[in-house]
């Protein structure tokens, strides 16, 4: 047991602190058991308060449910008891008839802010960092702690699906204010006044719902203006999850308007049945391990070797490109001071003024970013992240110029996307600080790093890389310095199978489809016309030389010979080429380009195809396993899921594998029928 709450009474305010061992309170066995016990002592003291004040000793307020209890599976009924537990004392909270206060001190999402809104009233702190918000959906949960129930009475069903429940938003402090999930905001030292203030000024505070005469604003579904909007949701929601397999949406969906239709405690009811039914389903386990346990443990350093923490203090980015601009903005945005180069002083302002759109809303990110066309300017930099060109020659030079004027014991990094780190690293004395920083486009809004650790490298460089990555609060991805490294090797078999469908004669409206049903973010034409065509047709060329020149098989791919026809035959080389497997028409939606009905053949059944993309992805996965590529941990569910858009319900392609039932012997017969590519090693 680690979260408790503690019990003051003093002046006529009772004060429950959440406090907990681990410095996290969770909704564990301790907070049930606190809670009870917290609240029975309310009913006892009663005569004696005049109002409650719920806050928190830690840094945050309230962290959600305690996951490890999901994860060991408990039974329907026990999880359905356990959450109806929690439900009804805190239901004897907001019923107990004096003002009761959330001091939200700090950070309060999931069970956290449902513990808040159990309150009369919620005051936040106006403190950066802070967020408030139910964001289950993307651990396919459903809000269970009385969430849906309570935010769809006050905000109505269209405001609380689209505004906090169906996309699970993390609010910011003003934000949440504007949600309408928060009342008002205070700074941290006045937080308590605050309470204490709005207790004495509001003696008959009770819930809006459990007043006479209360009606859900907006209406309920019998309502006609509602009737009328109401059908067309679960549509929309069709659309934007493209038919893939997420439950959650639908659950919160289905308990937000069957609940607004009936009384507090049955829609309580129905909210708990429709939680239970997704935490004790395989997706919410999926997504639960991969967005929460594997995620927690790359971050307290699962793939890191033992060595000192490191922060670095002081940037060189080489090259202010579509990448640097994008680089030297995440550091800064972390708050490192970043010196960004290019070949002129004029060439880097053109990346800063990329820096300055990307943070066009806090613009004192851009302030932090110093632009030269001298290398003398880096000295002092204990970073160091190359992004010029990619041409092994340039970067070498580059290197070799740059080592004896930053630190002396700078971590040197390259984000090159194909060229081996060991041979760049040769360019310079320390190769054992030289590592791979490959950060993928657009770097704003990806969040994994691939870490490539070169022949040379030293456990303590690779360690200082993981906690660069971290400390720019990104993920890294631990990988050996092997052709492809990892997660381009697992884009590759998705978007090449692709194409051999293509090749197959299967439309290609189809094959995009397939892929988004499957629940790919994007399908594999589209994510090739973005990428470029020209970038894996490189790709190939290099390996079939380097195949030839160090008498390496590379095995053929049908989906290759797609490719090389249209590069070479149609000089479709892509969106900024001006077309590739789309036309991109100027102000209109894209639209297939006709000329694809030149590929034609047997076809391919559409659940075939949904199959074919996963398979290949996680026989490539396996492959990288085997070849030593990665270490079979956390972050290669996590990086094939946020790098390449693994679908993210499988929770990555080891988990997929694992409870697939027959998975092997599919392989098997897909490796038979397609080819070598779908044979597991
Ligand atoms: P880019 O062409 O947009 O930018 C390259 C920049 O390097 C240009 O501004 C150029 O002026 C500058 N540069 C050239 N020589 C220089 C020198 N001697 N000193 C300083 N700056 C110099 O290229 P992009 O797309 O940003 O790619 C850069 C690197 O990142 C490449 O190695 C690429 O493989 C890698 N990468 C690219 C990804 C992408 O999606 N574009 C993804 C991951 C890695």
């Amino acid at each position: 047991m680690t979260t408790d709450f503690l019990y003051d009474l003093t002046d006529g305010i009772a004060t429950l602190t959440l406090t907990a061992d681990s410095g996290v309170p969770t909704l564990d066995a301790g907070f049930r058991a606190g809670l009870k016990s917290s609240v029975d002592r309310l009913y006892a003291d009663r005569d004696a308060i005049s109002g409650v004040i719920v806050t928190s000793a830690a840094k945050v307020f309230l962290a959600g449910a305690d996951l490890t209890e999901f994860a060991a599976s408990p039974p329907a009924a026990e999880l359905f008891g356990m959450v109806s537990g929690i439900k009804a004392d805190m239901r004897r909270l907001e019923t107990f008839d004096r003002p009761v206060v959330a001091a939200l001190n700090g950070t309060a999402l999931g069970g956290g802010l449902e513990l808040a809104l159990a309150c009369h009233h919620r005051i936040g702190v106006d403190r950066a960092g802070v967020e408030y918000g139910l964001p289950e959906v993307m651990l396919g949960l459903l809000p269970g702690g009385g969430g849906v129930t309570r935010v769809v009475r006050m905000l109505g069903i269209q405001e609380a699906l689209m505004q906090v429940l169906l996309r699970g938003q993390r609010h910011s402090p003003a934000r949440a204010v504007d949600a309408g999930i928060v009342d008002e905001l205070a700074a941290p030292e006045d937080l308590l006044d605050a309470a204490r203030a709005w207790i004495a000024a509001n003696p008959g505070a009770a819930q809006p719902w459990d007043r006479p005469g209360y009606k859900i604003p907006g209406g309920t579904p019998s309502n006609p203006k509602l009737a009328m909007t109401l059908p067309a949701f679960p549509a929309t929601l069709s659309k934007e999850l493209k038919g893939a397999h997420y439950p959650a949406p639908r659950a919160i969906m289905a308990a937000a308007v069957e609940g607004s239709q009936v009384d507090f405690e049955t829609a309580q009811r129905i909210e708990t049945r429709y939680f239970v039914s997704l935490a004790t389903g395989q997706i919410a386990k999926n997504m639960t391990g991969a967005f929460f346990f594997d995620l927690q443990a790359i971050s307290s350093g699962a793939s890191r070797p033992e060595a000192p923490r490191w922060k670095a203090s002081k940037v060189a980015v080489l090259g202010a490109g579509m990448m640097g601009a994008g680089i030297a903005y995440a550091c800064a945005k972390a708050g490192l001071p970043v010196i960004l180069k290019d070949v002129s002083l004029e060439a880097a302002t053109r990346g800063l003024d990329a820096v300055k759109k990307m943070a066009r809303r806090k613009p004192e990110i851009a302030e932090l970013v110093t632009p030269t066309g001298e290398l003398a300017d880096l000295a002092g930099c204990d970073l160091v992240i190359e992004a010029v060109f990619e041409d092994t020659a340039l970067k070498q030079k580059l290197f070799a110029e740059l080592e004896p004027i930053v630190a002396p014991d700078a971590l040197l990094a390259s984000n090159t996307s194909s060229l081996p780190i060991t041979t760049l690293a040769t360019a310079v004395q320390r190769q054992q600080d030289f590592v791979g920083l490959h950060f993928f486009s657009p770097v704003d809004k990806m969040m994994p790093v691939e870490i490539i650790r070169a022949a040379k490298t030293s456990d303590a460089a690779l360690a200082r890389a993981y906690d660069v990555v971290l400390q720019i609060r990104k993920t890294p991805i631990v990988v050996n310095d092997r052709r492809g490294f990892f997660t381009s090797r697992v884009f590759g078999a998705f978007v090449l199978e692709g194409m051999a469908l293509l090749g197959e004669g299967v439309p290609a409206a189809t094959i995009e489809q397939a892929a988004l049903q499957a629940g790919y973010p994007v399908g594999p034409l589209a994510v090739t016309d973005e990428v470029t065509l020209t970038l894996p047709y490189k790709l190939r060329q290099e390996t079939l030389a380097a195949a030839e020149a160090e008498g390496f098989d590379h095995p053929h791919h049908p989906g290759e010979q797609v490719l090389t026809r249209m590069v070479e035959e149609f000089g479709r080389k892509g969106r900024a080429a001006g077309g590739g497997f789309y036309d991109y028409p100027e102000d209109e939606q894209k639209t297939l380009w006709p000329g694809l009905s030149a590929f034609t053949g047997p076809g391919c059944a559409f659940g075939e195809i949904q199959e074919r993309f996963l398979y290949a992805q996680v026989a490539e996965t396996l492959r990288c396993v085997a070849e030593g590529v990665v270490e079979p941990g956390p972050d290669v569910n996590v990086g094939a899921i946020l790098s390449i858009g693994f679908p993210a319900w499988t929770g990555g392609p080891l988990r997929y594998r694992d409870q697939v039932p027959g998975f092997d012997a599919r392989a098997a017969e897909l490796a038979e029928k397609y080819g070598e590519r779908f044979r597991l090693p």
